[in-house]
């Protein structure tokens, strides 16, 4: 009973003297000092997969620690000492690799930003002379200076009481991934080293389902310099951008409006922040994807359908989805190119159908009656020339929803396809009739809120 009271009494004591990080800082490899955790990880990893691999822990938003005075730097030096690691990747980066070795040395955070390094203990004789070593390292007799991308190195983390933020839906899942990620402001990045022609990696940034993707909206210096972090962390060197110039006709992609952040959607918000590297935007009427090259630090813009690159994904949960049937496209399998716009959900297939097969195919999403696709607008060809292109870089033939009905007094009844442009193939020769009825052709549908026409049905 006196126990059960005694207890009680403390309890509350005890509750709020402990601050979450602190609580969950236990462990050989961690100590809690000054109102920061310091992470000890043994693997060895080049700096800018150790710089990744501090983001995200508990809801804290870590980094690579910075050593801002001799607390930091004993707690440190314990930290390392017990564990027997003798060098450890820290958070210094030198942004002005012309000027003064020992000048221009900042704390770098995950996302790109930077502060002014107020302390640095460097090991006598370091920095280097040598202008590439712009990263360093911490060893128990001081900082010493490497380049970053060469030598491996275990690395200490730091998760600080005054970077704490709520821990979102989105921020779980982006924690989860296993790709190189950054959450930051709200918003989850991740790295992809699976090369795709642009199109395809475009329609690829939806597969966290009902979280709204879209490739890399890089808006500032910071989100530049985190981009390049990430490239280097999945060992990539090149990264397709959600920058496209979206009218096709323009002639000079150098004018103020060519270039808009793109989204599944097609959204065309102009873009504001265009860090081209010298000799870019090249001005070719194709040329209107970009990537971002990590070697140079800039874009460069390139034809849509002619290399395959990595990519970076950006996902927002700022954005609601609309409507049930935005939810659902966006949550089809990621095997499946798709795009909501106008109220309407565009698939394409995965598969090779005979016409009759495809207009009865178009069933991807349970609940909305889905058809061939009617193309009604410009808009339209585009969204299925870009679509077909995420399955093949744009060379394909494609099924489209229409047909002749009156038979009377005509050589076809058979539909049409598309591939630039429509074509009746019957009207060639009979040859092609026959190729026709043998070749297989791709299937787009168009998934809309039902009230759709029926003519699919009729097809024997
Ligand atoms: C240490 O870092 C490596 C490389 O990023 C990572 O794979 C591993 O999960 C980390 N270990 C812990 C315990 O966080
Ligand atoms: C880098 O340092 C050099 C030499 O001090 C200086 O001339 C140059 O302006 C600096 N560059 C930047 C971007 O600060
Ligand atoms: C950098 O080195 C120069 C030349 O050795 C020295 O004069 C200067 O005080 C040093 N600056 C810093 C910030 O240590
Ligand atoms: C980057 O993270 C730091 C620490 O959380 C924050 O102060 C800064 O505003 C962030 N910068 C950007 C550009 O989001
Ligand atoms: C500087 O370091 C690089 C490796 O980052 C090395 O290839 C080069 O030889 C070094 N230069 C000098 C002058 O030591
Ligand atoms: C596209 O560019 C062409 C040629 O510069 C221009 O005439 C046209 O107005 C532009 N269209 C749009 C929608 O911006
Ligand atoms: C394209 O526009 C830029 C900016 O207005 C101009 O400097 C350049 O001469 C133009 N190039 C061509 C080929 O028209
Ligand atoms: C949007 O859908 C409606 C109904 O199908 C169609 O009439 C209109 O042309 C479409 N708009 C665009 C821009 O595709
Ligand atoms: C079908 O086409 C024929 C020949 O052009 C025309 O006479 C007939 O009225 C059409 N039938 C219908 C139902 O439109």
């Amino acid at each position: 009973m006196f126990e059960h009271i005694l207890l009680f009494l403390l309890l509350p004591a005890f509750v709020f003297s402990a601050t979450d990080l602190e609580t969950t800082c236990t462990g050989t490899d961690r100590v809690y000092s000054d109102g920061s955790c310091l992470v000890l990880n043994k693997t060895a990893v080049r700096y800018s997969k150790a710089k990744v691999s501090c983001e995200h822990y508990l809801g804290y938003s870590g980094h690579l620690v910075f050593i801002r005075n001799d607390i930091v730097e004993n707690t440190l030096q314990q930290l390392i000492t017990s564990n027997s690691v003798s060098n450890v990747y820290v958070g210094y980066e030198q942004t002005n690799t012309t000027g003064l070795r020992n000048g221009s040395w900042v704390y770098a955070y995950t996302n790109g930003s930077t502060a002014t390094a107020s302390y640095l203990p460097w090991k006598t004789g370091s920095p280097s002379k040598n202008n590439t070593y712009d990263r360093t390292y911490y060893t128990a007799s001081g900082v010493i200076d490497t380049a970053g991308e060469i030598t491996s190195s275990a690395f200490v983390c730091q998760y600080e009481e005054n970077l704490k933020q709520t821990v979102s839906d989105l921020e779980e899942k982006c924690a989860a991934n296993s790709r190189v990620h950054v959450y930051s402001n709200g918003h989850c990045y991740i790295a992809r080293s699976d090369y795709k022609y642009y199109y395809a990696a475009k329609y690829s940034c939806q597969d966290i389902p009902g979280i709204y993707g879209h490739l890399v909206h890089i808006r500032n210096a910071e989100q530049a310099q985190m981009v390049e972090t990430m490239i280097k962390a999945s060992s990539i060197s090149y990264a397709w951008t959600g920058l496209e110039a979206t009218n096709t006709s323009s002639t000079n992609k150098s004018l103020p409006d060519s270039w808009s952040y793109a989204t599944p959607q097609d959204t065309k918000e102009i873009a504001t922040f265009l860090p081209w590297i010298p000799g870019n935007p090249y001005n070719s009427i194709s040329a209107s994807a970009t990537f971002y090259y990590q070697i140079v630090h800039g874009l460069r813009n390139i034809n849509l359908n002619s290399y395959t690159f990595g990519f970076i994904c950006e996902y927002e949960d700022t954005k609601p989805m609309a409507t049930d049937l935005e939810f659902k496209c966006a949550s089809l399998a990621p095997s499946l190119y798709r795009a909501y716009r106008n109220d309407s959900c565009y698939v394409m297939s995965n598969s090779l159908y005979y016409y009759n097969k495809a207009s009865l195919s178009c069933k991807d999403i349970l609940g909305y009656d889905g058809h061939l696709i009617h193309p009604r607008s410009t808009d339209d060809l585009i969204m299925m020339s870009s679509l077909s292109g995420a399955l093949n870089g744009g060379y394909l033939n494609i099924w489209v929803g229409i047909e002749q009905t009156n038979l009377t007094g005509s050589i076809t009844n058979l539909p049409l396809s598309f591939l630039g442009k429509l074509i009746n193939r019957l009207a060639e020769t009979a040859q092609m009739f026959c190729i026709i009825r043998g070749v297989r052709y791709w299937t787009m549908c168009l998934t809309d809120i039902p009230n759709f026409d029926s003519f699919a049905n009729t097809v024997s």
